[in-house]
């Protein structure tokens, strides 16, 4: 999940100072950065080192992200007229260093990579807050407002969504995940009305290049079963919801990933591995959970209580 490198001296020293968008135009630290957590802890796929706002920021959006805040543009995406400044993704002009720095990850792991982007809403969230935000209030008032505009902006994000992704899935991903971490700041019908088909023409075009796909949110429990409609081979969910109560919204035809409270991490380890064991308890012998946490791992972690919640996942699970 996102950050697993926050908590990691190792990390600290090859990310140095600075903007991380800066960062992700050098392949041979974003190869480092990524297979990072990977070399250290023996976890099963890695997921690339990038940010949900690179597509914007390569399109020339006017969007960075400053250190311990997120994301932050200047000028907030408000008036059609913005519109403009989201012109279609180009990746081997706009992001060829991703591309690069895919096939240097995949020809040095031997488990999975997974690929990644932004889901319309969260990164409209991004692009018309211009900063991040609790309650995305200019965000709504703007679907409310005007909802042919932010239509617009969902489509372009989307097929934004869409490049970005191909170029990885060309490079080597063998999975891609579309971050939507937000979209559980909305309601039911608003998902339905603003980003269901937006977000279902992603998952569509992804599955198409022949790779799973997941979608995750944050707080996203009474959004489920609507999540699941948009075709995702698998949900990512946190902790606020009972790992089965999830599934059995989902469906068992689909995968759910998840989802061990970060904030858990920092506890003494019998409390650590009796969230654990309630998760794979609530998962049972079914098929098709992949073990991880419900968000970010935070920065005060211990990297010991990771490398245990990982062997003891690992041993408890363990397949003849
Ligand atoms: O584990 C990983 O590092 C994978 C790579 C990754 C990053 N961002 C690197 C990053 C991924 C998958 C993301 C996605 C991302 N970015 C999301 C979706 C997933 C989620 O966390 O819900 C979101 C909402 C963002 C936007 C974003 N980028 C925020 C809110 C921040 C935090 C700012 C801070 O300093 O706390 C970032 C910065 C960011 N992206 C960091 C990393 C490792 C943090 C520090 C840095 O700049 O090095």
């Amino acid at each position: 999940m996102r950050q697993a490198g926050r908590h990691l001296p190792e990390y600290r020293d090859v990310r140095g100072k600075g903007s991380i968008l800066d960062v992700l135009r050098d392949p041979d630290r974003v190869t480092e950065i990524t297979l990072q957590p990977v070399h250290r802890y023996g976890v099963d796929a890695a997921i690339l080192y990038s940010d949900i706002v690179v597509t914007a920021h390569a399109v020339g959006f006017g969007i960075d992200v400053v250190e311990g805040v997120g994301p932050m543009a200047e000028s907030p995406l408000r008036t059609p007229a913005d519109l403009d400044r989201l012109r279609p993704l180009e990746p081997e002009v706009d992001t060829p260093w991703v591309t690069a720095a895919v096939k240097q990850c995949v020809s040095e792991l031997d488990i999975p990579l997974i690929g990644f982007a932004g889901a319309p809403f969260t990164v409209a969230s991004y692009l018309i807050e211009g900063r991040p935000s609790r309650d995305h209030l200019q965000t709504k008032q703007l679907m409310h407002t005007d909802p042919q505009l932010f239509a617009a902006i969902a489509d372009r994000l989307a097929d934004h969504a869409i490049t970005h992704l191909h170029a990885q899935v060309s490079a080597g991903v063998s999975a891609v995940q579309l971050f939507d971490s937000w979209v559980g700041a909305l309601s039911p019908s608003d998902f339905q009305r603003f980003v269901f088909e937006p977000t279902t023409k992603i998952i569509t075009a992804a599955k198409s290049m022949g790779v799973p796909v997941i979608y995750f949110g944050v707080g996203t429990s009474e959004l489920l079963s609507l999540m699941a409609k948009t075709g995702a081979d698998v949900l990512g969910v946190d902790w606020r919801v009972p790992l089965d109560s999830a599934w059995s919204r989902i469906g068992y035809d689909r995968a759910i990933q998840g989802n061990l409270d970060p904030a858990l991490c920092l506890s003494p380890w019998p409390e650590v591995k009796q969230g654990i064991d309630d998760i794979l308890a609530a998962a049972g012998d079914r098929a098709g959970h992949i073990f991880n946490l419900g968000h970010g791992v935070l920065p005060p972690t211990d990297p010991a209580t990771m490398q245990q919640v990982v062997d003891y996942v690992h041993a408890q699970t363990a397949r003849q």
